[in-house]
């Protein structure tokens, strides 16, 4: 019989082996995993040690010293709202303040309920839309205040009915 934690260590090893790339190293191999399953548990810092030949010390040492990786499991929906400078000159600060105010959080993080993950984004690659926000992966341009509460609130709902 497979376990959960036989299932996520075989998603942990495909995404270690999908990586279409001349080097794997060990920080490809934990984005490649982060983007698969959201977050880096412990079984995946084995799995890179194994794969890469090295210690499980040194595949920790990568992984913690990028903010960018999560050690538990993201939220069932998420939120980023992009600060880079475009974003950020055509109105980010406003449209941040009403994401944190609605998400009861004061930074990146996952609300008190552990349904929503937050998180702010250098650059979400629309520029030309700015000010971007991405909801459960899902982009929104030239977002105003009443946009990010519309938005916010649908999530709102959401949450309610699941
Ligand atoms: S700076 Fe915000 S999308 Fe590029």
């Amino acid at each position: 019989m497979t376990t959960e934690k036989d299932n996520l260590r075989t998603s942990i090893k495909e995404a270690i082996d999908s990586q279409k790339r001349p080097t794997v190293t060990v920080l490809s191999s934990l984005l490649a995993i982060q983007d698969s399953i959201g977050y880096i548990p412990e079984e995946a810092i084995e799995e890179v040690a194994v794969h890469s030949n090295t210690s499980i010390n040194s595949v920790f040492g990568v992984a913690s010293f990028y903010p960018n990786f999560r050690f538990t499991p993201p939220g069932e929906h998420s939120v980023e709202v992009c600060w880079g400078p475009t974003c950020h000159l055509k109105g980010s600060t406003e449209i941040l303040e009403i994401v944190l105010a609605k998400l009861g959080l004061v930074s990146e993080g996952d609300t008190e309920d552990g349904k929503v993950s937050f998180r702010f984004n250098t650059c979400l690659g629309a520029c030309s839309q700015a000010p971007v926000l991405s909801l459960d992966h899902e982009l929104y341009g030239n977002v105003d205040s009443d946009m990010a509460e519309k938005l916010l609130g649908d999530l709102d709902q959401n949450k309610t009915t699941h």
